[in-house]
């Protein structure tokens, strides 16, 4: 595999993602599995933004628990309830969440101290079904956006076009 994760940290926003989704399809091509997607997602988003902590929380019992999945970063909490914290709330939503200061969230959940910011992005299957989220936190506050939301909802889409 030659792929390599490129440096996008001062590329604009829009230009980055567009990259990642290119490098993570060509890495994807012909696979079939979860837990590869979500390592190989997690490793590009991560190293390529340079941000503190990104990775999936799954769905291990469907409406009621998420449980850590690949990720980058310093240690996460492994389990969180639907409706708990940020992540718990994307996932009880189904919808993206996008906290500018989480010391301002209530519920929030610390898993590193120096976490500032964060966006929760939901992942869903062929069916509409969630099968995870995917977290990112930032150590700087109000780190994420629209565009954000709109470059990480299009690289999770590969899970809801692979999976039946
Ligand atoms: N902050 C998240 C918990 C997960 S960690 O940040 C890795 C939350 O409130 O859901």
């Amino acid at each position: 595999m030659a792929e390599t994760i490129p440096d996008l940290r001062n590329v604009p926003k829009g230009r980055a993602y567009a990259e990642l989704k290119g490098h993570s399809d060509a890495i994807l091509e012909g696979i079939d599995d979860d837990i590869a997607a979500m390592s190989t997602i997690a490793a590009l988003v991560h190293h390529a933004l340079g941000h503190l902590w990104t990775g999936f929380y799954r769905v291990v019992v469907p409406g009621q628990l998420l449980r850590v999945g690949p990720y980058q970063g310093s240690l996460g909490c492994l389990d969180i309830a639907f409706g708990r914290g940020v992540c718990g709330t994307a996932a009880a939503e189904k919808k993206t969440v996008i906290v500018p200061d989480v010391e301002k969230y209530p519920g929030h959940i610390t898993c590193d101290a120096r976490s500032r910011s964060e966006i929760v992005v939901p992942v869903l299957d062929s069916r509409g079904d969630l099968i995870a989220v995917l977290d990112v936190d930032s150590d700087r506050l109000n780190a994420f956006n629209a565009e954000d939301q709109q470059g990480l909802e299009r690289l999770v889409s590969w899970f809801s076009t692979i999976r039946q």
